[in-house]
């Protein structure tokens, strides 16, 4: 894993937007896999603000979302849809058919998850994935557990997940329970792979990832077996080691 260390958020979000930019630029039909979450939002501002001044373009670019919560269609303001719709799809040139999201109203859980799956395969690999990390090392929403899933999958959000994503509802009964994700397999398939991490908040997990062995009760550790895993971190968030 290559760790390049950030000042600020601003930074971190310029440094990891220039690496999303170099992919688009080398490859302008790449597929990229995207995270949700505040700590991507200051790299899509950065990439909307490239994309305005006529530096980047998205007009072939294909992208594939990490997850959804079960239950939020994509108009829901909490929904992962929307939050991809407002920090950057409506923003630049991209063309929304060659957006990807799991649908949160799906009736069938099993064949939203199959669906999901064959739609990362139909795009022959993500050339480059974001991840943020969760302060429990949840990547997507694979959360801590005692195996790795291979695949997209439903699963139930831990307690502190649901504390930590509380802060954007109106109450804590809001959150939903149920999300579905993509698997540690498909992440792990990805042929680049940049995790980014801001704050105090973030430095234990930060050292744990860095420090620790590679288990299923920290998720983001099997990152350690990706031959080409870059993570920016800013100051703070490399503040324990
Ligand atoms: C969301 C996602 C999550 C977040 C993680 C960190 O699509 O994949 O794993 O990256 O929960 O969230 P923030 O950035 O809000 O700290």
């Amino acid at each position: 894993m290559r760790i390049v260390r950030a000042r600020d958020y601003k930074d971190m979000s310029r440094k990891a937007a220039n690496i999303i930019s170099a992919q688009i630029i080398l490859k302008n039909d790449c597929v990229l896999g995207l995270a949700t979450g505040s700590t991507p939002i200051g790299i899509y501002d950065t990439l909307t603000h490239w994309c305005e001044k006529g530096d980047l373009d998205f007009s072939q670019v294909k992208t594939v979302n990490l997850d959804e919560y079960v239950g939020l269609d994509g108009c829901h303001d909490q929904s992962y849809r929307y939050f991809m719709n407002k920090n950057l799809f409506d923003r630049v040139n991209i063309n929304k058919d060659n957006t990807h999201v799991p649908n949160g109203k799906a009736e069938n859980a099993q064949e939203e998850c199959e669906r999901y799956h064959r739609v990362i395969e139909s795009m022959g690999g993500i050339d480059l994935q974001l991840l943020g990390i969760g302060n429990n090392g949840h990547i997507g929403f694979n959360e801590p557990s005692d195996v790795f899933e291979e695949k997209v999958h439903k699963v139930e959000l831990t307690e502190s997940t649901i504390q930590a994503n509380s802060r954007l509802f109106d109450s804590i009964d809001e959150v939903p329970r149920y999300a579905y994700t993509m698997g540690i397999g498909e992440i792990m398939s990805a042929k680049r792979i940049l995790i980014v991490a801001s704050g105090k908040a973030k430095a234990p997990i930060v050292k744990e990832l860095i420090e620790g062995p590679v288990r299923p009760e920290v998720p983001a550790s099997i990152l350690k077996f990706h031959s080409d895993v870059i993570l920016i971190a800013d100051e703070e968030a490399l503040s324990l080691l």
